[in-house]
């Protein structure tokens, strides 16, 4: 299936063209560069031998965003383009809602006019908010994100559910990822966060590889067994996999569909160090500070829905992903360049 690709220069999406090409699908690229580099998409052709078409435009610009619709008339979209550091998000609410609204709005405007009616995004279990019970189901409630990154995603699938109801050929996934680790095993695509990462994996590899001092253990004193935070690590190329999986389920016109993406299995913070240290054989120091704001305690998927209706699971385990990570952080030790 020709499907184009938004934001598929970043983290997720480039591991994800890449399954599509070894898939037999065409791929078409659009990303403004805003977090991504053009590098990747040599290194997209380093590991497929494709080097797929590739529009550096802002989907911001409904006109850029319609040219390239009429230009490709690609079958489907997975659209992962947008804005995702979540303390940013805080500090620029508007930058937010402007960015990733605005270009969805603008993508779903240019679909309806060239009749592109399969559309996968990019959705978070950020969703969910403050968790009541864990595993998350997706006919759990959704709404009241803890910051405007996560308003984003809950808006967003509002919006295609409203679109979708008045456009009913229109088939839409909505994929809420857990939480994506690791990169691709021939180290040339992997996670290349700006700045201090927040997020743990992109943290723990920049301590392995001895650019930071020692992992910042946010709190040890949730009810967890160790007291640390859990969550549902996912490895890239599983998550990427579901995307090809969710092209197949499109094609049979399901109308509006829902899928958790996750392993269905709890880390904590504690374990991944262990498993770190396992995959990779190298200690991480590490220190335990107060609770990060707005952290919940536990946070895992049921991603049994996925497995029955898309034939789709995660495959590799923590200590792979680790392993791929540190691959990926030792190879590009000051990120992709
Ligand atoms: P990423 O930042 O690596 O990739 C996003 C890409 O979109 C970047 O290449 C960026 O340059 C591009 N982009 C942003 N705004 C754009 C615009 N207006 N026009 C064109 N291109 C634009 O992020 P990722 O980790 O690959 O995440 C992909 C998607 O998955 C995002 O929507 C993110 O919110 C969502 N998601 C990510 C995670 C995660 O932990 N990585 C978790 C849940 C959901
Ligand atoms: C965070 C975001 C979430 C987003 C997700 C993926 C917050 C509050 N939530 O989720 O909206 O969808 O990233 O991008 O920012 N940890 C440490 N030390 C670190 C980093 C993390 O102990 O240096 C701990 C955290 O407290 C947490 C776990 O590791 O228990 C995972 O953290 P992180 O990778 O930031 O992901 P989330 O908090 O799940």
């Amino acid at each position: 299936m020709k499907t184009l690709v938004t934001g598929g220069l970043g983290f997720i999406g480039s591991e994800t063209v890449v399954k599509l090409i070894e898939a037999g699908h065409e791929a078409v690229i659009v990303d403004n560069l805003s977090n991504s580099k053009l590098a990747v998409l040599d290194r997209i052709e380093g590991i497929t031998n494709v080097r797929p078409r590739f529009y550096k435009i802002d989907l911001c610009n409904l006109d850029a965003i319609t040219d390239v619709m009429e230009k490709e008339r690609p079958e489907a979209v997975i659209h992962f383009a947008g804005l995702k550091a979540v303390g940013e998000s805080v500090e620029k609410p508007l930058m937010y809602y402007h960015n990733n609204l605005l270009s969805t709005m603008n993508l779903l405007d240019a679909m309806r006019k060239f009749d592109c009616h399969n559309i996968v995004f990019s959705s978070s279990a950020t969703v969910y908010g403050v968790p009541e019970h864990v595993p998350l189901v997706e006919t759990d409630p959704v709404g009241h994100a803890t910051n405007p990154y996560g308003e984003t995603k809950v808006m967003i699938e509002h919006i295609l559910m409203d679109v979708q109801k008045s456009w009913p050929e229109l088939n839409v996934a909505l994929l809420r990822y857990f939480n994506p680790i690791g990169g691709h095993p021939s180290g040339l695509l992997g996670e290349d966060p700006n700045g201090i990462p927040n997020n743990l994996m992109p943290y723990i590899t920049q301590v392995a590889i001895g650019k930071r001092d020692h992992l910042r253990v946010w709190g040890n004193t949730y009810p967890t067994p160790d007291g640390t935070g859990i969550r549902d690590y996912i490895h890239v190329l599983d998550l990427a996999e579901g995307h090809v999986a969710t092209l197949k389920k499109l094609a049979q016109n399901p109308g509006l569909v829902i899928y958790n993406l996750g392993t269905g299995k709890g880390t904590s913070v504690l374990e991944m160090v262990h498993a770190f240290e396992k995959a990779t054989g190298v200690k991480i120091p590490y220190i335990i500070y107060p609770v990060r704001p707005g952290d919940v305690a536990e946070n895992y998927a049921n991603c049994d829905k996925a497995a029955k209706e898309l034939g789709w699971k995660a495959k590799f385990d923590v200590v792979d992903a680790c392993r791929d990570a540190y691959n990926f952080q030792k190879k590009n030790p000051n990120g992709i360049e």
